[in-house]
Order: structure tokens, then C-alpha cells, then sequence
């Protein structure tokens, strides 16, 4: 693969800051940030007041934790336009996330937070390699979904030609890239898996396609299978990570030619680590949950938002703002089985061990007879690898792996080729079918 590394020259100058730039510019937009909220969200206000805090009370970064949490939940109870720091009149659009349960999260954008997520896009697809007249093919879902969008502005802000083609009709997807050649693909990597499996049902050779860079997000993904998809496309794989309620994909992104964690836009949010039982900030380098303040949104000002990611940070390399590790997962993700935490990227990272295997899976809890719960994955197997033998061989296999590494005992089922459920945005990895009360 090609050295993608970015010229120095078409870096943003906070690309290449100081650590004390970057400190008293955050110090700066923070102080800014709290204020507006409290001065303009009447939501804010009462959180703050409940808690006993005052923006003035912000006299450094590391002052930041006096300040209060906010939750998905809130977002929630001030359904749909409660938390909101401009008049309605001034926000240009809106993205909502569907939400399993319960009602949508609804964010708003100003004009300014538009321009500054087309700007923060751009600066991310640049790190991933990707340069101005490249061509663009855009397969995050479009809608109340920021993927689409959110990749799309700022996608032309870099100067592309993008292909709006939005998630779904696979065929049309590998018809559009054999036909347009775009040099730059965005859509999430389990999707990519299934544009994968339409080249191979084609009996076309991925690898002499013209994409070079995939962006891949919006879903946990492990460098086992980032290996898998630099290896059968003969592209770069880079991580784009994002949360609609702070902005949407684009708050960080890894650098192509480190490849070694997301560097977060530190210029626009201010991330912390807590220890997601106390609420107590972690120092850089300790794992926990990921909590964001935006320094520059307009419409929708978050502080101290709680993602429920679990991550580090870790100090800059290819560029001096920080980074985080790849999300192991979300805590809300994590499954506790008889006494064990097992996150699904850990099934990924054993199961694309095997050979035999697909990169798909499907994990599905349930209690049996004795009370007791278990898991079974379901994956499948490579069309060259469908007799019984290698069926069984590889069932022992990730079961053994699985139980070595992970420390639970799984039941294994290898499906035929494509006999494991599809997505066409983000993958369904659980289905949990354990009584909720319990
Ligand atoms: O998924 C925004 C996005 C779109 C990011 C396209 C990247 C690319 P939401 O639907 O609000 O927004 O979901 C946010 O998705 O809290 C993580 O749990 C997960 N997530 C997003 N990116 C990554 C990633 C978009 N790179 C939630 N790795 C977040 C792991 C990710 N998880």
C-alpha cells in the first residue's frame, strides 16, 4: 500500500500546536462554552445551580470536574427541543438517533456548528489520506442519521467529488465503485464486509478495486479485522469515531500513517476519562468511560456528556492533540455472562483467527432450563470451507479460543456462506433473549 502520509503544509495549524497552545485554547473556548450554556440553556442553569457550580467557578481545565454530568437521558426528558441554547429560528438542521428504546435523541445544529463539522470532516478524511478531487463514495446511511450527512459536507469541504449513495442495495454499490472508481470509501466496516461478499458472488478480485481509503465507524471494530479488510481490498483502513449528541462522526479520527489510535479534535472538544462507577476523573492512560465537552457548539452545548464508550487517552503521535485508544466497547454493550464481562469485539478478534471463518457474527444470550445463561455465537463458514470437517474443526476451534482468552464457555453454530443476518449500517452483534427481570 501506497505512503499516504499528509503534507505538513495542509495541516491546520492546532494540527501541529504545542501542548500549551492547545491548553489555553481549550481553556479559552471552555470558559465560553459553560457560560453560553448556562447563560442560554434553561436546562443548564438548573443543573448547574442544583449542583452549587457557577461557569466562574472554570478557572482551569482540570476545574472542569466540579461541573456536572449530562446524560442520554436528559436528552431524553427534554424531548425534543428542551436543551437546545439558540432559538429554534437559528438552527439550520437537525439529526436525530432512532434510539432502541423509547424516544428518538434530537440535536440541532447552528450555521457556525454546520461549518465547523463540515471543517472537522475534512480535516479527518485528509488524515485518513484522502486529498482534494479525490473521488468520494459516501455509504453511511443518509437521513436523521449524522453518518451520511455529516460525511457528505465534509467531504466537499476537502474539495471531493462525492457520491451520495447512502446505505443498502449492495449490488448498486459495487455497480457505482467499478464505474465511478472513487479513491475514498465511508461507510461502516461491517457494511464493508457485505460490498466484500458482493465482489466475491461477482467473482471479481476486491483487491483491483480503486478504492485506496476506507473510514470506517459508527461501530466497534478491532485491528483484527482492520488486518482482514487492508488485506482483501489492498486499501488503508482507518477509524472515524463520533457521537451525534456532541456533533456526529469526525470528533476523532486516526492518522494514516500511524494507524495507532484516534486523534481527538481537540480544538473543539475537551475529553475526559472517569471511572464509570464513581464518576472520579482518571489520568491519561487509564482505561474508563469517555465523557466529551463541546468548546465551540452553539445550538446544542454538552458538558461533561457521558458516552458510555470505554477507551484511554493516550498523547499525541502524527499529531500533537491527544488520542484514544479504539472503543473496546460500550458499557451498555457489555455482556455479563455468569460473572464474566465479555465485550463482542473480543469474539471478533478470536473468531477472525480462523480461516475457515467469515468475519460475521451474531451473538445470543439466553437462560436455560437451569437457570443458568449462555451464549452462542453464530457465524459462518468461507464457501471453500463448507464441508462438515471444517465446519466442526473450526466450531472446536473458537470455542476453545474463546474459552482460553475471553474465560467463557460458548456454543458455537457455523452457518452456511451468508447465513448470518446482515446490516446495511450499523451490525446487530447482540440479541439478548434473557428475561429483563430479574
Ligand atoms: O455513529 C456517528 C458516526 C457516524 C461515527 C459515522 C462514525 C462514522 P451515533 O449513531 O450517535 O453516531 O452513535 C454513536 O456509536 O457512542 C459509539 O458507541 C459508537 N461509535 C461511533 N464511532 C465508533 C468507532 C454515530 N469508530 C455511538 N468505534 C458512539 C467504536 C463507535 N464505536
Amino acid at each position: 500500500m501506497e505512503d499516504l502520509t499528509p503534507d505538513p503544509k495542509t495541516l491546520d495549524p492546532i494540527e501541529r500546536a504545542s501542548r500549551d497552545e492547545i491548553a489555553a485554547l481549550q481553556l479559552d473556548r471552555l470558559k465560553w462554552s459553560l457560560k453560553h450554556a448556562y447563560e442560554n440553556s434553561p436546562f443548564y442553569r438548573q443543573r448547574f445551580d442544583d449542583a452549587g457550580v457557577h461557569p466562574d467557578d472554570l478557572q482551569s481545565l482540570s476545574d472542569l470536574s466540579k461541573f456536572p454530568f449530562t446524560y442520554k437521558q436528559d436528552l431524553r426528558d427534554n424531548y425534543p427541543f428542551g436543551m437546545f441554547a439558540v432559538p429554534r429560528e437559528q438552527l439550520v438542521r437537525i439529526h436525530a438517533s432512532s434510539g432502541t428504546t423509547g424516544k428518538p435523541t434530537v440535536v440541532g445544529y447552528t450555521k457556525n456548528d454546520i461549518d465547523n463539522w463540515a471543517d472537522l470532516i475534512a480535516r479527518s478524511i485528509r488524515a485518513s489520506g484522502g486529498r482534494p478531487g479525490d473521488i468520494c463514495h459516501v455509504a453511511y446511511g443518509y437521513g436523521l442519521f449524522t453518518g451520511g450527512l455529516g460525511a457528505h459536507y465534509g467531504a466537499e469541504r476537502l474539495g471531493c467529488t462525492v457520491v451520495p449513495i447512502s446505505g443498502g442495495m449492495t449490488e448498486r454499490q459495487v455497480t457505482l465503485i467499478e464505474d465511478f472508481k472513487p479513491r475514498i470509501i465511508m461507510v461502516t466496516p461491517s457494511y464493508m464486509l457485505s460490498i466484500f461478499d458482493e465482489y466475491r458472488r461477482r467473482g471479481m478480485d476486491p483487491r483491483e478495486s480503486s478504492i485506496q481509503v476506507g473510514i470506517f465507524g459508527a461501530e466497534p471494530w478491532t485491528n483484527q479485522m482492520r488486518q482482514e479488510i487492508e488485506q482483501v481490498f489492498d486499501m488503508h483502513a482507518v477509524d472515524i469515531y463520533g457521537l451525534s449528541e456532541i456533533m456526529g462522526p469526525g470528533v476523532a479520527n486516526e492518522c494514516v500513517e500511524t494507524k495507532d489510535g484516534l486523534h481527538i479534535w481537540e480544538d473543539h472538544f475537551y475529553p475526559e476519562i472517569i471511572d464509570p462507577e464513581t464518576g472520579e476523573v482518571l489520568p491519561d492512560g487509564e482505561m474508563g468511560e469517555l465523557v466529551f465537552t463541546t468548546l465551540t457548539k452553539e445550538g446544542l452545548p454538552m458538558v461533561r456528556y457521558r458516552t458510555r464508550d470505554l477507551t484511554r487517552l493516550l498523547p499525541g503521535t502524527a499529531r500533537s492533540v491527544r488520542r484514544m485508544e479504539k472503543i473496546t466497547g460500550r458499557s451498555d454493550d457489555m455482556i455479563i455472562l455468569r460473572g464474566v464481562n465479555v465485550f463482542p469485539t473480543q469474539v471478533e478478534e478470536q473468531l477472525l483467527k480462523i480461516a475457515a471463518l467469515a468475519p460475521h457474527f451474531q451473538i445470543e444470550l439466553n437462560t436455560g432450563a437451569n437457570r443458568m445463561d449462555n451464549m452462542t455465537v453464530h457465524c459462518e463458514c468461507l464457501p471453500d470451507h463448507a464441508d462438515v470437517y471444517a465446519r466442526e474443526n473450526a466450531a472446536k476451534e473458537l470455542a476453545h479460543h474463546i474459552k482460553s482468552v475471553v474465560g467463557v464457555s460458548s456454543k458455537i453454530i457455523v452457518h452456511d456462506p451468508e447465513g448470518v443476518a446482515r446490516s446495511e449500517g450499523k451490525a446487530k452483534r447482540v440479541v439478548d433473549n434473557r428475561p429483563k427481570e430479574r
